[in-house]
């Protein structure tokens, strides 16, 4: 084998001789000399955490070539010794790169460069190739390779998903067909800022009532859903670098957009009250906190009071602003109302984020930001200037849609049918369980999750269900740093009754046999 290079004409973890036990060997530790030397790199350039060094290093050697697709990597136990970290450290950076998808498991084979992570290119750089890594930012890199949903989403129990199949669509036809029909040359222009006064209006009084967000209208900015107001908030509240907080594990839209606006992410441990920060997080202070509070995506904690309260003062005392993201509040099955965030705030530091790709259809991408009354102009200008938003026609149809009730009888159909669904998938699900799993979440949304005992390959599990065609999500797959959560992350709002009841039981009996498995 060559030096190692950067454009890998040799991969550098190969074994084609006739000692392949030696040049095993050899190749691993080529590589965690390789390792050593960018750690010692990042660590006096950026004063990362060692486990976030050790991401790098080989986030970076598998960007560059020198570790290339379907190259089996050292264990954790050997990379451990090899490099003199501890295990925790070691396992931390491994997992990240799982979640990301640059690695995959195989049982009891080993851990794999994923097939599908970009190709290195050779450095004389080709013509005209549109997706070459050479042409893209390292931020393009990441967001293109990482967490990347497929149209497989659509699945039974595919968590997140609603069941936009019950949408009225006729009901919806006849009145977009009156708007365009009504359509005046102005409704073809670009949309007023923050969006159709109607629908603004509607949205305030749906939010006044049912959430206690005190608001009034000229705060409501209709965006193109969650990931837009998202990124608005973070182009105009924070600064490239800067610290967001975010829930671990968390929601991949809300990773994405905060990558993509070049922000540095701060895992914050998730527990069964909700985000739950530590005096050691508060030394990383935060510019932005993203929080799911009313049902923590994924795990469907709901946020308790004293924690509620600990967040807004957190945001106070180091002058941040919380991004509460209210996804799927509509759906509440059992326990007390819950209000909102933004309803406990006096010092007008929440924005709330709401969206209609639950309760009417996601392909609509219509969704609302609720400002403070200081941030309002600065908002509307900023989302006008970067998003030409438009669509006014379909955002007149929405607010008569909603002012002639039949939003509240869509939610009323669709909360009665997601109940049934929800309790179909507890009857199946509760009696295989035993005492070493649980359910969290079920209180609320589209979604639940059965958290297991650590020692379950979460992941290999998920893999085994899809081979009976089952889509689930690994709770670990969610996770950005943490290496202890679990678990499956199951929905229900697009199975129909029946698949719930027919592969409810199979389901179940999977998880069970992999609890016994472990617990026998
Ligand atoms: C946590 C969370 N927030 C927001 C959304 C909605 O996002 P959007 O309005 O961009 O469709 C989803 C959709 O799956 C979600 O899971």
């Amino acid at each position: 084998m060559g030096a190692i290079c950067s454009n890998r004409e040799v991969p550098l973890l190969t074994t084609p001789s006739a000692n392949p036990l030696l040049l095993l060997l050899e190749n691993f530790r080529m590589l965690s000399e390789l390792l050593l030397t960018e750690m010692a790199r990042l660590s006096q350039k950026d004063n990362m955490p060692l486990h976030r060094q050790l991401y790098e290093a080989l986030r970076r050697a598998m960007l560059d070539g020198k570790l290339g697709a379907g190259d089996r990597l050292p264990s954790s136990r050997e990379l451990t010794d090899d490099l003199k970290l501890s295990r925790n450290t070691v396992v931390a950076a491994l997992n990240q790169l799982s979640v990301e998808g640059y690695l995959v498991s195989r049982v009891g084979s080993g851990t794999f460069v994923n097939d599908n992570i970009p190709k290195a290119q050779p450095r004389t750089r080709p013509s005209s190739a549109p997706h070459h890594v050479a042409d893209l930012s390292r931020r393009g890199t990441a967001l293109s390779s990482t967490f990347c949903a497929t149209r497989l989403e659509i699945q039974p129990f595919t968590p997140g998903i609603a069941d936009f199949s019950a949408f009225p669509v006729a009901l919806w036809q006849r009145l977009q067909n009156k708007h365009w029909r009504m359509t005046y040359p102005e409704m073809l222009d670009y949309s007023y800022s923050g969006g159709y006064a109607p629908l603004r209006r509607a949205v305030a009084d749906y939010l006044r009532v049912f959430r206690s967000v005190p608001l009034d209208v000229d705060q409501v900015i209709i965006t193109s859903g969650t990931q837009q107001s998202l990124e608005l908030c973070a182009h105009m509240l924070a600064d490239h670098g800067d610290t967001v907080w975010l829930e671990d594990p968390a929601y991949w839209g809300a990773v994405k957009a905060f990558m993509a606006t070049g922000l540095q992410a701060h895992p914050v441990k998730v527990d069964q009250h909700g985000m739950a920060p530590s005096p050691a997080d508060e030394k990383k202070p935060p510019r932005l906190i993203y929080t799911t509070p009313s049902h923590q995506y994924p795990t469907g904690a709901v946020m308790s009071l004293a924690r509620r309260q600990q967040i807004l003062s957190i945001a106070r005392t180091h002058n941040a602003w919380i991004l509460e993201d209210d996804y799927d509040s509509e759906f509440r099955f059992s326990g007390p109302p819950l209000s909102s965030l933004a309803g406990l705030d006096k010092d007008e530091r929440v924005l709330y984020l709401g969206s209609f790709s639950k309760v009417l259809y996601p392909g609509l991408k219509l969704g609302y930001l609720v400002v403070p009354k200081r941030l309002e102009a600065a908002f509307k200008q900023a989302h006008y200037d970067l998003n030409r938003p438009g669509q006014m026609p379909l955002q007149a149809a929405l607010a008569e849609f909603i002012e002639l009730g039949h939003f509240a009888s869509a939610l009323r159909r669709a909360r009665s049918s997601y109940a049934q669904r929800r309790q179909c998938l507890l009857e199946a699900l509760q009696p295989c369980l035993g005492e070493h799993a649980q359910i969290t979440g079920a209180e609320q949304g589209l979604h639940l999750c059965v958290r297991l005992p650590q020692a379950v390959d979460d992941q290999a599990l998920v893999q085994r269900m899809a081979d009976m065609r089952l889509t689930v999500r690994a709770l670990s797959a969610y996770c950005l740093e943490r290496t202890d959560a679990k678990g499956l992350v199951i929905g229900y709002g697009y199975a129909p009754l029946t698949e719930i009841q027919r592969y409810g039981p199979i389901l179940a009996q999977a998880i069970k046999a992999e609890i016994r498995r472990l617990a026998p």
